[in-house]
């Protein structure tokens, strides 16, 4: 049974992605061009992944999976949106490089792969679309061969509390946002729904240990990955600042487990 609130999420996302592909905010011209939509922190975390085999959970429409296929790696992508899969299609013809694109929820992903992986990434923008985290962890464990690598990059769980000074940090309640505007097209109003869930670190770390991996390292960092207001600035590594500069807080968090 397809879960409602992910549906309503896949209704949303479906209204965007094409928005997404022709912005200039995600950068797919230059891309087509030839460069890396990849940034410095999963670039420095997983290193060489020339001949490695990864699944890239919550894909969007491959940006991401395609510049690790240009660093060598044989990737499947799996996202929600049967948009995201369609425009990834389009952009791995585009570009004529190889990869597998899937469409499918990913707490239902076991049994749609028949298949283990070097490393499972997953970046920027996904874990508050989870509704069940020890799930997910499951399936991040499912997928990885024995010694294999599990690396997310995404907003720290804290971030809201600064931004949406109210929130709870532990709440259970999904965040719902009827008509959501678009992040990076602030224009643009869906006639849908998002739903969102709060997860504490405390939760992810533990969901993945239960699920078996071993952590092995973890980062925060005093940048965020996309531009929260008109007044932010990006650095070189496209990585965005409030007017102030660092924050005194953490806006990204990153993870790096193993499966022994
Ligand atoms: C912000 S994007 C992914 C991040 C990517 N780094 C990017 O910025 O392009 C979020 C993606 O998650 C997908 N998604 C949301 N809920 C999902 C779910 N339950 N299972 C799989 N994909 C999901 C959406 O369709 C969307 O393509």
């Amino acid at each position: 049974m397809p879960h409602p609130d992910h549906e309503k999420n896949r209704y949303s996302w479906n209204q965007v992605v094409e928005l997404h592909y022709n912005h200039l905010g995600y950068r797919t011209k230059e891309f087509l061009d030839g460069t890396s939509h990849l940034k410095r922190i999963e670039l420095e975390a997983l290193g060489d992944v020339a001949g490695k085999s990864m699944l890239h959970l919550l894909c969007h429409f491959g940006l991401d999976s395609l510049s690790w296929v240009r660093k060598g790696a044989e990737v499947t992508g799996i996202d929600i949106s049967e948009k995201a899969i369609e425009f990834a299609n389009k952009l791995k013809g585009e570009t004529k490089l190889e990869a597998e694109f899937i469409r499918s929820d990913v707490l239902d992903l076991i049994g749609v792969i028949d298949k283990k992986f070097d490393i499972v990434f997953q970046s920027y923008g996904t874990h508050i679309w989870i509704s069940d985290i020890e799930r997910w962890a499951e399936v991040v464990s499912h997928y990885l061969k024995p010694g294999g690598t599990f690396f997310i990059v995404d907003s720290h769980p804290v971030e809201v509390l600064f931004n949406a000074p109210t929130w709870d940090y532990f709440t259970r309640d999904p965040e719902r946002t009827v008509n959501p505007a678009d992040y990076i097209d602030r224009d643009f109003k869906g006639n849908g729904e998002y739903v969102e869930w709060q997860h504490p670190l405390s939760e992810i770390l533990n969901a993945l240990i239960s699920a078996g991996l071993t952590i092995e390292h973890v980062g925060e960092y005093n940048h965020g990955y996309y531009q929260v207001d008109e007044n932010w600035y990006s650095d070189k590594d496209r990585y965005w600042y409030p007017p102030g500069g660092p924050t005194a807080y953490p806006l990204l968090l990153s993870i790096k487990a193993r499966k022994m």
